[in-house]
């Protein structure tokens, strides 16, 4: 058991089996005092939530406004944190202007944005989250991807192309595939973690520099299983494939459980300790991050409102910033994780 001080911050607990411990933020967070003491005392890295996106850059034909983001990294860079970018190509932060372009346009715009983008902050970001959710079994496509817009303009090789892009103008990033809903334990869940292996496989076979499977872990409180033996298998064989993995955007949504305050936080913290005990256990895991630090921040009470009513309560501290019981069990996972394999240098498939 490590003798740590009582009340020791969860990045010198992650610290402790070479994890960094972060979270989403905006700029807006960083007007709050208490918001910005918490993340300095408890993050070692640091995740735009929006305003590194390319809608929010893209702000209208041509006009391109990296200040907000600049704002990001600058306070990173100030207090010694490490950025995780996030996300050069995704389906749902594509500018409204290119709903009317042709393939071409919107070829030459995509790339035109990954290059300018990596190139800016070449060398200030740990990794990146290249390309976000291209997986969708629903979709019907026996590789398993999502219909976009990506996939439309570029075929099914623009994974390949935003990896060598990225890896051409940034050479040190670490670049990350992110996913959502990997971690769930339905039939359609498992069907989404078989493609996301064959996926990777295929990328790997043909030489893409994916470092690293990011898990974004929205999570919900009495759904998701104590234990997953499906996940575990298929966190073995991510690991066997060489590469690590990211807890990008973790939460637990309290949607299905009971109004009681007391109850939901205790069942919210039961969530995060199992699902982040059986992932330390499983894979080479180089970073955890929730999806904003404080119950007043999260995106959960838009995109899954509890029926009653009430706010959502899935993240760490309070509306007040105060820890809740979900900080303590996630800082106790942190300081006894048993991450027994050499710490990953970041290893991208396909460069071997
Ligand atoms: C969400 C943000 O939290 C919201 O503020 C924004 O309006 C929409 O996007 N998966 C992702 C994140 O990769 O970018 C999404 O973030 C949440 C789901």
């Amino acid at each position: 058991m490590h003798h740590e001080p009582k009340n020791s911050s969860l990045s010198s607990a992650a610290a402790q089996n070479g994890v960094l411990f972060g979270t989403a933020l905006c700029t807006s967070d960083l007007l709050s005092q208490r918001s910005t003491r918490a993340i300095l005392r408890d993050c070692s890295i640091i995740t735009p939530e929006f305003e590194l996106k390319w809608d929010a850059v893209c702000r209208s034909q041509g006009n391109l406004d990296y200040s907000a983001a600049d704002k990001l990294i600058a306070f990173a860079s100030d207090h010694a944190l490490a950025v995780h970018g996030h996300t050069l190509w995704w389906h749902e932060a594509v500018p409204p202007s290119f709903d009317k372009s042709s393939d071409q346009q919107f070829r030459d715009a995509a790339l035109d944005h990954l290059t300018r983008t990596v190139a800016r902050y070449d060398g200030q970001l740990r990794s990146w989250d290249v390309v976000n959710e291209p997986v969708e079994p629903d979709h019907g496509r026996s590789d398993g991807l999502r219909e976009t817009r990506f996939l439309a303009a570029f075929g099914p090789d623009y994974i390949e192309t935003a990896f060598r892009e990225a890896a051409l103008w940034d050479p040190k990033a670490l670049l990350v595939l992110n996913e959502m809903g990997l971690e769930y334990d339905s039939p359609a869940a498992e069907r989404k973690r078989r493609q996301m292996l064959t996926l990777l496989e295929r990328e790997k076979a043909r030489g893409t520099p994916i470092a690293c499977l990011g898990l974004q872990s929205h999570l919900t409180a009495l759904e998701q299983p104590r234990d997953h033996p499906e996940l575990r298998a298929f966190l073995r064989e991510v690991r066997a494939m060489g590469l690590s993995v990211m807890i990008t955007e973790m939460d637990v949504s309290d949607h299905l459980c009971p109004r009681d305050r007391r109850q939901r936080d205790a069942i919210v913290a039961e969530t995060y300790r199992t699902y982040l005990d059986l992932v330390l256990e499983e894979a080479e895991v180089l970073a955890v991050s929730t999806w904003g630090l404080s119950d007043d921040r999260t995106w959960l009470n838009g995109f899954r409102p509890r029926t009653d009513g009430a706010p959502q309560r899935p993240l760490l501290f309070d509306r007040a910033i105060r820890r809740k019981p979900a900080w303590h069990e996630v800082r106790g996972v942190l300081l006894n994780a048993r991450q027994d394999g050499a710490r990953s240098s970041g290893h991208r498939i396909g460069t071997d």
